[in-house]
């Protein structure tokens, strides 16, 4: 994976080893544990689970940031499988320094490596345009609830993107139990 020259961490695939730290380190991120949580759960769920595309940003030996890209639904005139993306979390003392830029862009790279043809999100409508996310509704996919607020509920299409994954997008069942 690529490092920017004068970046002081570096991003890979999480291992076992990094469990608890990440959950110290999302919790610490999000100021509660429910994001930890759900990482925990998103893990156990083989099916929702892509290990290549869960990363970490380590410093000096410590996790300093981590981000998921899970498997989900897009559910159409057929059922695709594409991806989510969430929870991103870089640990308080280390945000604003490139780590949530840099694991966005490693994972999405990676993902459109594998041939995934979109990610979806639930984020902040100013951070994550950067990397040609989009609102989702304006290609035709709507969110699973309706509370989810259109600027916020965001699209990357990835290389192998067709026009008609267009329907109803689907989480992981884990994001319906924290
Ligand atoms: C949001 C988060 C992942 C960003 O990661 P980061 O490493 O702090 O940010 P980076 O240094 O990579 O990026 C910095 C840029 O992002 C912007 N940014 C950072 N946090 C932001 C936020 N919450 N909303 C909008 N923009 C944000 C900065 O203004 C900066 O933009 P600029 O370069 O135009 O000035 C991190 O702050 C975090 O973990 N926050 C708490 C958990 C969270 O909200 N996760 C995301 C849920 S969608």
């Amino acid at each position: 994976m690529t490092s920017e020259p004068n970046q002081t961490f570096s991003v890979r695939p999480e291992a076992p080893a990094d469990y608890a730290a990440i959950h110290t380190l999302v919790t610490a991120a999000f100021g509660r544990e429910d994001e930890a949580k759900l990482v925990r759960l998103l893990r156990n769920d083989a099916d929702a689970y892509v290990p290549d595309l869960t990363l970490v940003a380590e410093e000096a030996g410590e996790i300093i940031g981590h981000i998921m890209l899970t498997n989900a639904m897009l559910q159409g005139e057929e059922d695709w499988r594409v991806l989510a993306l969430g929870p991103l979390s870089v640990t308080p003392e280390r945000q604003r320094t490139g780590a949530g830029i840099a694991l966005t862009e490693a994972a999405l790279e990676l993902a459109d490596a594998r041939g995934e043809p979109l990610v979806v999100l639930l984020g902040h409508p100013a951070y994550y345009p950067r990397f040609g996310f989009e609102p989702a509704r304006g290609r035709g996919i709507t969110p699973p609830s309706e509370e989810m607020p259109d600027p916020a509920f965001m699209v990357k299409v990835l290389s192998n993107y067709e026009e008609r994954y267009r329907g109803r997008f689907e989480y992981a069942p884990a994001f319906d139990q924290v």
